[in-house]
């Protein structure tokens, strides 16, 4: 946001009318060669940003009244020379007020695009995601069913196979079993809302997920570095969402330090500005990422854990996408791995 966006808008038009005023008796009490008129082009740029179409039309005739107003009331200097930069002051006028026009429908339609482009690319990764969780949760559903046929014909014998109908049964109540929990678990990750995108602070948020996971840290003898910035401008994203990724983020880190030796469990999160966005690290010294895995890390269902689902980090990385961010894994500097994301800022200047 530049200084003169900061400014209220009552504010940015007095300021406006005073610069036209200044104009206007600079160009009344100054002879007819000085052409102080066609300043008037800068109060049709400055305004172009805070008025409507109608309402800069509206000032650019204004501009125009006053340059001719001007011409009248000046006492002294070469009538020629002041029809002539008049002609030229209100040529340029209406020339700026066109161009400026012109520039601010472009503008508009690159900005439309852009929140087109968006929105696009979001429905494209949660149509992914919905495609695997569909594929995921089918497979346990057609093993019911074929666990389901099987226990009709054990029991449909002349002598039930009572055994062998109990064994079907048990299958097809751990494959329900496996399908809900399937549905449980993507449930709590997504809360199946549009990200709701307000400002809010980004340590703040973090330390709270932060203190939620504190017993599931100490009881592990992890070593946690908390190296928050404090002075981060504001993030502009959806505060809930965020903590589901820090917090997925958190209990991956945990779970990839349990096989290592506990006094070499170190966890690090950290918070700083990068290139005009914010930036989250979560660094572990756990089991790593072998060579290969960065690759699969964010697909949906790939996951290493006997009783993992693997689709923590698929939906991070929707949610982090749907709020404007980028999330990526990189190995660990000291061993383990260090997963990053960014997030824009509430105020696009402040962070830069
Ligand atoms: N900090 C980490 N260190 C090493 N490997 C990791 C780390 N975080 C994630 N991984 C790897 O990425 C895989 C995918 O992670 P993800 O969170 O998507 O699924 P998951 O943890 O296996 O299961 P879920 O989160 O659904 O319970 C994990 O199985 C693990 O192999
Ligand atoms: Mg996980």
């Amino acid at each position: 946001m530049s200084p003169s966006q900061r400014m209220p808008l009552v504010l940015r038009l007095a300021l406006i009318a005073t610069v036209m005023a200044v104009i206007f008796v600079v160009d009344t009490t100054t002879r007819y060669e000085v052409a102080a008129a066609v300043f008037y082009t800068v109060v049709v740029l400055t305004a172009v940003r805070l008025v409507g179409r109608t309402a800069l039309l509206l000032l650019c005739a204004a501009c125009i009244v006053l340059t001719v107003a001007s011409l009248v009331l000046t006492p002294h200097g070469d009538l020629r020379s002041g029809l002539v930069n008049m002609g030229i002051s209100i040529a340029a006028i209406v020339m700026t007020t066109w161009l400026a026009l012109k520039m601010e429908a472009a503008r508009a339609a690159a900005h439309e695009a852009q929140a087109q482009l968006l929105r696009i690319t979001r429905i494209t990764s949660l149509e992914g995601l919905t495609t695997s969780i569909a594929h995921e949760v089918n497979q346990p559903l057609a093993a019911i069913v074929t666990s389901g046929n099987a226990c009709q014909r054990w029991l449909a014998q002349d002598a039930p196979n009572l055994e062998r109908a109990r064994q079907a049964l048990e299958r097809i109540l751990a494959d329900a079993g496996r399908a809900s929990g399937i549905i449980a678990r993507v449930r709590s990750l997504t809360r199946g809302e549009p990200p709701q995108r307000a400002p809010f602070d980004l340590d703040e948020a973090v330390r709270e997920v932060v203190e939620l996971s504190q017993a599931n840290i100490a009881m592990h003898h992890i070593v946690l570095s908390l190296e928050l910035a404090g002075t981060l401008p504001p993030a502009l994203a959806d505060r809930v969402q965020v903590q589901q990724v820090v917090g997925n983020l958190l209990l991956n880190a945990i779970e990839a330090l349990l096989p290592v030796a506990p006094a070499a469990r170190r966890l690090r999160l950290a918070s700083c500005s990068e290139d005009g966005m914010l930036l989250l690290c979560v660094e572990d010294t756990g089991v790593g990422l072998a060579p290969g895995m960065i690759d699969h890390l964010f697909d949906a269902f790939w996951t290493s854990k006997d009783e993992g689902i693997g689709v923590g980090l698929s939906i991070s990385r929707a949610i982090v996408e749907a709020n404007g961010g980028r999330i990526w894994a990189e190995p660990g500097a000291r061993g383990g791995a260090v997963f990053r994301f960014t997030l824009p800022v509430a105020d696009g200047e402040a962070a830069a």
